[in-house]
């Protein structure tokens, strides 16, 4: 047979990528009319004995930057815990472009077909732990530049739904409802309480148990009182509110940061457990040695 008559089957990394996936646990629900609302409905089966919420905000792929050793630890993780979450809240790779504001586009780990391979490879082990895609303002850079949404794109790969900026998450698990308000984050605040009220942007038009962002690549758990009313008594009940920031996996001295003096935050993964009385609890780490 002569070389021009062999037939080459071509497998898409598509394809190659869908095949490792493994099977969802967990039940995720879109409505099936056009909703006015980021709506996604999570149905966890009664036999989990709490729910671990562990997304991954600004693990940045790509970056002269990412934390590479701690972000695979925590990969390792996220794949090896039973009964964990998570979604993935953004800047999930650098992506930068010419446009980019300071010197990124020159110390970049690869370019950014090649960190979307990498960060898509990177969520594959965990995709059936997976929730949801939302984008972070580096995905925004490809959008911006030219109009390709390259944060949906991810979520084709990863096959999860995507939302553009909010996702409404209700997590149905035993008689609870926990419902999850997650935006990548926005702004540049620098001081302690300019993050704090970042984080909680949203409580005066949204009511939700848990507000989470990134973006700020600093961590902050600040648990807010709030009442509800039981809709079957129409009696009181308490309510409180967790608004989280959660960490990067970007180390702080010779990148952007740095340069620009926005304080060094902690990196890593923040975790929220749900538990069957319908508390919240929340795991943040100090990392470091005490000599
Ligand atoms: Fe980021
Ligand atoms: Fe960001």
């Amino acid at each position: 047979m002569s070389e021009t008559t062999v037939l080459v089957d071509y497998e898409s990394e598509l394809e190659r990528l869908h095949k490792t996936f493994k099977k969802r646990e967990v039940r995720i629900r879109q409505p099936r009319v056009k909703s006015d609302f980021p709506e996604l409905i999570v149905d966890v089966p009664d036999s989990w004995p709490s729910i671990k919420l562990a997304p991954l905000y600004d693990v940045h792929k790509g970056s002269g930057e990412h934390d590479k050793t701690l972000f695979e630890r925590h990969q390792n993780w996220l794949v090896e815990t039973p009964n964990v979450l998570t979604w993935d809240g953004g800047d999930l790779f650098d992506n930068a472009t010419k446009e980019s504001p300071g010197a990124s586009v020159y110390f970049q780990g690869g370019s950014p077909t090649a960190q979307f391979s990498e960060a898509v490879e990177a969520i594959a082990p965990i995709q059936h732990k997976t929730l949801f895609k939302i984008p972070g303002n580096h995905e925004d850079r490809t959008l911006t530049s030219s109009g390709h949404d390259i944060g949906k794109l991810v979520s084709e790969f990863l096959k999860v739904p995507y939302f553009p900026d909010y996702c409404f998450c209700v997590i149905r698990w035993r008689e609870q409802k926990f419902r999850l308000l997650a935006h990548h984050g926005t702004g540049a605040a620098a001081t302690a309480g300019a993050q704090r009220n970042a984080a909680r942007k949203d409580i005066g038009w949204a009511k939700f148990d848990l507000y989470w962002t990134g973006h700020l690549h600093q961590a902050l758990v600040d648990p807010i009182y709030m009442i509800d009313y039981d809709q079957k008594t129409d009696r009181p009940v308490e309510r409180t509110a967790m608004v989280m920031i959660s960490p990067s996996y970007v180390k702080y001295f010779g990148g952007y940061a740095a340069k620009k003096r926005l304080a060094p935050g902690s990196r890593g993964l923040a975790v929220a457990e749900l538990q069957e009385d319908g508390r919240i609890d929340v795991s943040l780490h100090a990392r470091g040695e005490r000599l």
